[in-house]
């Protein structure tokens, strides 16, 4: 599936390496002031992170996100990202906030931003989005479950 669109987006706001270099620190630190500034219960929730360890790890999540929409591949650390989460008891509805809010931080550090890239960002990130809501809603224990079944077809008894 080729979305140039955010591909050219992306590689604006953090070069082509988005887990090794610094670039695109000061996109996180935005994505986090609009995040936190848009309720009380979001920041009290961050009200005793170390925000600079909070900004590596959330880079590092945001290029799983990435390579779950481009490969369907659902990594051990994506998980993990989704069981540090399990006992926040986030409502789903903030994964809708937490994703408007990088759309935001998107349109300051993107020259180009438009419609179209924000269409692009939310198709991307989509995958990753609806499955950090079915783990807080579901637990992520069915999900785990899942790799080990069997999914061999069976004839209908
Ligand atoms: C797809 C969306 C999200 C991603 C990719 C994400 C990513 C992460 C990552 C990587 C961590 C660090 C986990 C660790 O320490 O092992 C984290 C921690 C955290 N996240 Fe998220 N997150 C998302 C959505 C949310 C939402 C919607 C909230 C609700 C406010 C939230 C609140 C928190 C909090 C409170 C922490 C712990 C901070 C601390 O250690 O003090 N996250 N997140």
């Amino acid at each position: 599936m080729k979305n140039t669109r955010f591909e050219n987006s992306f590689k604006s706001i953090f070069g082509d390496q988005i887990g090794i270099s610094s670039k695109g620190e000061s996109f996180f630190q935005d994505f986090y002031t609009l995040f936190t500034s848009r309720s009380e219960e979001i920041s009290d929730l961050f009200a005793r992170t170390d925000m600079s360890r909070q900004i590596a790890m959330v880079k590092a999540s945001l290029y799983q996100m990435v390579t779950f929409y481009a490969s369907g591949v659902l990594t051990e650390s994506m998980r993990g990202t989704a069981r540090a989460h399990e006992h926040l008891n986030i409502p789903p509805q903030l994964y809708d906030i937490w994703l408007d809010c990088l759309i935001e931080a998107v349109a300051l550090h993107d020259p180009v931003f438009d419609e179209k890239t924000e269409l692009a960002w939310r198709l991307a990130l989509s995958p990753g989005i609806t499955f950090m809501k079915l783990a807080c809603e579901n637990s992520i224990r069915p999900l785990e479950e899942e790799k080990a079944r069997d999914h061999t077809p069976r004839a209908r008894e």
